[in-house]
Parts: structure tokens; C-alpha cells; sequence
């Protein structure tokens, strides 16, 4: 188990960027749940974002990528507009344990394959 942060180091409506064994994840934070994606925007396979730890919408609603724009549900990862509409982030199953959000090696070994 890989523990990336604890859940009060992301502020509601952010997001923090994390490499782990070379593959790029993000965490976001809404109505004070945590969601884990890979950082991969279906539409190029390109990091969603541009600057350091901004994969958000300006008002902090959506997920957004930052190369054309598509947006995604915090929730699910499902893209609502944008070039990629109907496709959706690759979730990252985690556990939470006091606190701090784990996840196992395994899943992050798999990436890069969707
Ligand atoms: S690469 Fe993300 S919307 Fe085009």
C-alpha cells in the first residue's frame, strides 16, 4: 500500500497532483469525499493539467482539462462537454485508513494500458 495524503491536505474544490512509480494520479475533493483518477484525459492521453495542481474548473465544480477544455464529474469521472463527451477518467480504488488515503501498488502498475 502506497499512501498518497491525508484527507485535509486537499482543500474542497482542489485537487493535488501525485507521481507514483512514474505514473501520474490526482486527488480531488468534493462535499468532503476524496476521488483518486489517473492523470490522463481520454480524449489525447495527455495530464489534464497545465499548471501545478490545477485540475479544476474556476468555480471548482468540475474537473477540467486544461488542452480543449473538457469538463468531467467530480463523482464519477464522466466527461459532460467537451471533445471526449461520454468517455470517462479512469478511476483509482483506494482505501482510507485514519484519515489517509492508501492505494495499492497493483492499480497503479496497470495503467497506462486504457
Ligand atoms: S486533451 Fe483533454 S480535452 Fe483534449
Amino acid at each position: 500500500m502506497i499512501t498518497l495524503c491525508h484527507h485535509s491536505d486537499i482543500e474542497e474544490g482542489r485537487a493535488k497532483g501525485f507521481d507514483v512509480n512514474g505514473k501520474q494520479l490526482f486527488v480531488v475533493k468534493k462535499d468532503d469525499q476524496l476521488h483518486l483518477y489517473y492523470n490522463y484525459c481520454p480524449h489525447l492521453g495527455t495530464p489534464l493539467e497545465w499548471l501545478e495542481d490545477q485540475f479544476m474548473d474556476p468555480d471548482g465544480v468540475f474537473i477540467q482539462c486544461a488542452t480543449h477544455g473538457a469538463l468531467f464529474v467530480v463523482e464519477d469521472g464522466l466527461c459532460i462537454q467537451g471533445p471526449c463527451k461520454g468517455k470517462s477518467l479512469k478511476a483509482i480504488p483506494f482505501e482510507m485508513g485514519n484519515g489517509f488515503m492508501m492505494v495499492e501498488e497493483a492499480h497503479i502498475a496497470t495503467l497506462g494500458r486504457i
